[in-house]
């Protein structure tokens, strides 16, 4: 199929709908009309499980298999068209935004569970495949997944992929990369790379399989991997812990990383005010609090391991904790009803979430300078905004807070938005000022803006923060090698 040769206003971003005509027509010959959606159909999507809006993109585009995607890509960046590529439409960082004139490249036709291999432990899916369905198809095995987050009913592997995600069980298993050991993807131009063959150690020349991983969606597109799985731990121990200070709680997790002798599965940190947002019984969605409200700390720990000798050793472990002084309070699940209930303290992030307006962030820092640095940016917030509500929870282990600023309370019964919505001119200068409190004082620490979210749109401008020259030239580099036409999701991170 021939194409005329991109106009200057095509590869602009403010290239109109009309310079999309004729790839939609060439897409809808090459991969069936049904597709493609356009107009109304396209208006029936929702741009993000939080965001009701209809998808902004010139048409949405369905391929099935690779070689569908290959030639989307293909005319796409031969008609100078941008692609967005979208998974489950759960990410924060405004990775999967598009804009009038794009091609938003969704992968859910491809959600295909192809293999489960027992003895090599490992399992072959498309990159559509949402996260739990991997992960029931572990259990089934007598196996599991490693990763695991909030978003698992949504989210898919190739995105989960492309922002490199982290979640609950990072420091037993390790992000998203350290569960791929094959990946296929397609680039800019259409050229399908495949690297399936699932080894542990595989080094022969550069890994660009790891390249791709974490890059939002700006190098290529993540069509097949091959994911690890690691053995079933079917025994499950789990605690609310009540602490008093950050570093009672830092000596928590490393007596329990030695003494739990490798089962420790999850370490979560709720700060006070947050454990009492998700419990209070004036909002509508609260949940239980299944310890006092009074705790300046909580602690979600979870010891995961193959036979009865976890418990045991769990409940061995806390005591000693007791004993030391390092809990003041503890309920200790005894039920899988339990631990669910246990979880929802953590889990229910929605409250504050779709308060409006909220302000969220995904730092890391490291655990010694954390209290201190919530402190600074606290008081920050505060001499600007006497009400401020400052929320912070996270995965403790890795470092990873997650922030929420709330410059008005969030009182109860209060108009809240049921999408992430178009914001106001004073909203915008409002978490510029926000994000610059919490920024400024991360850099000075040597922190990270993003630990496990990615850089999307909203922390593209604070990239440099975290990221030295050299690394930001390097980054370009590598972007203009493997998509010199700027096809692939631009105007994201870099
Ligand atoms: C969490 C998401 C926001 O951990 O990363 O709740
Ligand atoms: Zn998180």
């Amino acid at each position: 199929m021939a194409f005329a040769p991109p106009s200057p206003a095509a590869t602009d971003r403010s290239a109109t709908l009309a310079d999309s005509a004729a790839p939609i027509a060439a897409l809808r010959t090459q991969l069936g009309d049904d597709a493609v959606l356009c107009e109304d159909e396209l208006a029936a999507r929702a741009r993000h499980v939080w965001d009701a809006r209809s998808i902004d993109a010139a048409c949405l585009v369905r391929p099935s298999t690779t070689e569908q995607v290959a030639d989307v890509l293909r005319l796409c960046n031969a008609a100078g068209c941008h692609v967005v590529t979208h998974g489950g439409r759960t990410g924060l960082a405004g990775g999967g935004d598009s804009s009038g004139s794009d091609v938003v490249l969704s992968l859910e036709r491809m959600r295909h569970i192809e293999s489960l291999d027992r003895a090599e432990r490992t399992i072959t899916v498309q990159a559509g495949t949402v996260l739990e369905n991997v992960q029931h198809a572990a259990d089934e095995a007598g196996l599991q997944f490693g990763l695991d987050l909030g978003a698992r009913g949504s989210c898919t592997v190739g995105g989960n992929i492309a922002t490199n995600a982290g979640g609950l069980a990072v420091l037993r298993y390790g992000m998203m990369r350290a569960q791929v050991l094959g990946l296929e993807a397609v680039l800019a131009d259409g050229t399908i790379v495949s690297s399936m063959k699932g080894l542990v150690k595989n080094n022969t020349g550069y890994d660009w399989t790891q390249l791709m991983i974490g890059s939002e969606g700006t190098l290529g597109v993540v069509t097949r991997a091959v994911l690890r799985l690691r053995p079933a731990t079917p025994v499950v121990a789990t605690a609310l812990l009540g602490c008093e200070r950050l570093e009672q709680v830092s000596e928590l997790l490393g007596m329990l990383s030695r003494d739990l002798d490798g089962t420790l599965n999850a370490f979560e940190v709720i700060w006070n005010p947050f454990y009492r947002l998700n419990t209070d019984t004036a909002q509508p969605d609260h949940v239980d609090a299944p310890l006092e409200r009074n705790h300046p700390l909580y602690v979600i720990v979870e010891s995961r391991g193959s036979d009865e000798a976890t418990s045991a050793r769990f409940g061995d472990a806390l005591e000693n904790a007791f004993g030391q002084g390092l809990i003041t309070d503890a309920v200790v699940a005894g039920s899988e009803n339990d631990r669910q209930r246990l979880w929802a303290v953590r889990e229910q992030i929605e409250i504050a979430l779709k308060h409006d307006p909220v302000f969220v962030y995904d730092i890391s820092l490291a655990i010694g300078h954390m209290q201190a640095y919530l402190d600074r940016v606290h008081a920050a917030l505060l001499e600007r905004w006497p009400q401020v509500q400052f929320f912070a929870y996270g995965h403790l282990a890795d470092g990873n807070l997650h922030l929420m600023v709330a410059p008005e309370p969030i009182k109860p019964g209060a108009v809240v938005r049921h999408g992430l919505g178009e914001a106001s001119e004073a909203t915008l200068g409002a978490e510029a000022f926000s994000d610059r409190i919490v920024y400024d004082a991360l850099r000075a620490l040597g922190g990270s803006v993003s630990a496990e979210h990615g850089i999307g749109t909203k922390k593209k401008r604070w990239l440099g923060h975290s990221r030295s020259e050299a690394e930001l030239t390097l980054m370009r580099t590598l972007k203009r090698a493997l998509d010199p036409n700027g096809t692939l999701n631009p105007g994201k991170m870099l």
